[in-house]
């Protein structure tokens, strides 16, 4: 199993698909289990139930697909801070793509479906969330500057 997490915009969806393509793994992507098994965006799940309903969802969806075949796995880029899935993510290769919160604003500022873009507390989430990725990851991934087919091959030379 490989997870890959980071904040949003690190490129944890393009690099994933490069990365199972070369795996030969399939590639899954957290958010969108998300939203086929509820039937559900996840901007109307923020919506209507709020950050802490979507966060127990998160869980168990996650926590589901550890236990499941072994795939490359997108976590959202708040999925680490649930102490529960800290634990079903011990065992797995777990890859942090790293990225400067001003590169990943540049890179998705814009997108409306990401319903954590409009949280004014934006900069401190990021700054709270690195210790996180930190203590989850097994390898940890520049991804500034860098093209997703080079941090692609990257991980794969480092995978132990
Ligand atoms: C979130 C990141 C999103 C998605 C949800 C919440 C977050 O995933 O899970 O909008 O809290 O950072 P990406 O990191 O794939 O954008």
């Amino acid at each position: 199993m490989i997870v890959l997490i980071g904040f949003m915009g690190a490129g944890k969806t393009t690099v994933g698909h490069l990365l199972a393509e070369k795996l030969g793994l399939p590639f899954v992507d957290a958010d969108l289990v998300i939203e086929s098994r509820t039937g559900r965006s996840i901007r109307e799940i923020f919506a209507t139930d709020g950050e802490p309903a979507f966060r127990t969802l998160e869980h168990e969806i996650t926590a589901e697909l550890l236990r499941g075949q072994d795939v490359v796995l997108a976590l959202g880029g708040g999925g680490v801070e649930h102490p529960a899935t800290q634990r079903c993510l011990v065992g797995s290769h777990v890859v942090y793509l790293q990225v400067s919160y001003e590169e990943a604003m540049l890179r998705i500022s814009h997108d409306e479906y990401r319903p954590m873009l409009r949280n004014p507390n934006l900069p401190s989430i990021f700054q709270r969330r690195l210790s996180s990725y930190q203590a989850a990851a097994t390898q940890i991934v520049t991804t500034g500057g860098r093209r997703p087919e080079a941090i692609s091959l990257d991980i794969i030379e480092r995978l132990v």
